[in-house]
């Protein structure tokens, strides 16, 4: 099997805007494209993996053949994946595949999601179908709803208080007011984060993740023709996939996501590196308390020890590992199906010392990406490095 190589990444800013998910989708290939060192033509691309939930039903039926059309890949075998807010780490993952078993030479993995111009009520139905649907979705639980309950069991268990929590937001915050593509801008202090409005205890507004427009594009080549677009590739090393129960209920724990920590395993083994070799994590933090979880998860964090690891500055840029320099699904937004490929974009921009002045990881050579599905049936980890 060939070794794969990311040869460009580019994406959209994420926010509340203008144009559609046509629009945006083709916004993030073309950026992609032009990161490429030696160039590349869309009709270069063999065939694609586009992430979306279809919020809004902007176009639920034929949805990649469309995205592909829009960014200049007519004719090409195109592909949607939906799972969850994961759709885009599957979509990196399926490209991957397809590269390293050599079944292409070059594929494309994106995602693209338009959700602020839905209603409130809109936006919680579409954020709402990827949970359980007879027993949570439908009793009213909504992602907030479900992360809170994580938070508080985990506050029983470990002691974790709203301060370490708080501390996620504010470093979040930090990192993304200096990221050009993030959808807030903003630093925050402990005093904002913990005053915050409360949206399901004892998460506050700050607690969580916005609801983001945007898209990403990520392309993958195989070893054989890598030296054609580029001398500097960042190179997939592992790449780990798994499920859980959709039932939050009926899982044996709630402070923590199995998903995450088979995927995290899986990719980890495949790249043969350990803990102290990943040089920075892009994490799925929808509600603070996710980043703390999946640093338990993923094996960065002993059980209950995440939140003094925050408190600590361990994760900050600068610190032992930091966690989302993007600024995160908190402050960088989450356009649900863009995410992954937007993560990758991140570890591509930082691993080729491409990052903006003050929030680069100096050195970074090898990278994690962790994206999980809603409240956590689905997850997809990826280890890159240079
Ligand atoms: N973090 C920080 N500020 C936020 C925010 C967030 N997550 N969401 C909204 N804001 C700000 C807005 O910018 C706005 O600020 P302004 O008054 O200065 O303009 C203000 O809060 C009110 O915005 P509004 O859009 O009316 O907020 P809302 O109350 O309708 O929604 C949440 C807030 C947290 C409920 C919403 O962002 C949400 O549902 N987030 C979770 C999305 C989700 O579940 N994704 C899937 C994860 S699995």
């Amino acid at each position: 099997m060939t070794k794969v190589a990311v040869v460009g990444a580019g994406q959209t800013r994420y926010g509340a805007l203008q144009e559609g998910g046509r629009a945006l989708f083709a916004e993030a290939v073309k950026a992609a494209l032009v990161t490429v060192d030696r160039g590349m033509a869309p009709g270069e691309i063999e065939e694609g993996w586009i992430g979306s939930v279809g919020s809004g039903g902007w176009q639920l039926g034929n949805l990649a053949a469309l995205a592909g059309e829009e960014a200049g890949m007519a004719g090409a075998p195109m592909h949607r994946v939906e799972n969850a807010c994961a759709s885009s780490g599957f979509a990196f993952r399926n490209a991957y595949l397809a590269v390293r078993s050599g079944a292409v030479e070059v594929a494309l993995a994106g995602g693209v999601e338009k959700m602020t111009d839905l209603s409130g009520v809109h936006q919680r139905y579409w954020l709402g179908v990827s949970g359980e649907t007879e027993w949570e979705r439908l009793a009213g639980l909504t992602f907030a709803g479900v992360y809170g309950l994580i938070a508080s069991r985990h506050m029983k268990e470990f002691g974790t208080t709203r301060e370490d929590l708080a501390h996620v937001a504010v470093k979040n915050h930090r990192n993304g007011a200096k990221n050009p593509v993030a959808h807030f801008r903003k630093e925050i202090t402990m005093d904002d984060a913990m005053n915050a409005p409360p949206v399901s205890e004892p998460l506050h507004l700050y607690d969580c993740c916005p609801v983001s427009d945007g898209a990403s594009a990520v392309v993958l080549v195989s070893e054989k023709v890598v030296g054609k677009y580029t001398d500097s590739p960042v190179w997939v090393r592992g790449s780990g996939a798994a499920t859980d129960l959709l039932a939050v209920h009926q899982r044996e724990s709630l402070t923590s996501l199995r998903a995450s920590a088979v995927a995290g395993k899986t990719a980890m083994r495949e790249a043969v590196v350990g803990h102290r070799d990943i040089h920075l994590a892009e994490m799925h933090d929808c509600f603070t308390i996710a980043e703390l979880v999946a640093m338990e998860d993923l094996g960065f964090a002993p059980k209950g020890g995440a939140g003094r690891m925050v408190r600590n500055g361990e994760t900050e840029i600068g610190g032992r590992l930091p966690v989302n320099p993007s600024g995160g699904l908190k402050s960088k937004g989450h356009p649900l199906g863009a995410t992954g490929t937007g993560q990758i974009c991140e570890i591509f921009k930082q691993l080729r010392g491409k990052a903006e002045k003050g929030r680069e990881v100096k050195g970074a050579e090898v990278a994690l990406a962790h994206n999980v599905g809603g409240s956590g049936a689905t997850c997809a980890v990826h280890v890159l490095g240079v």
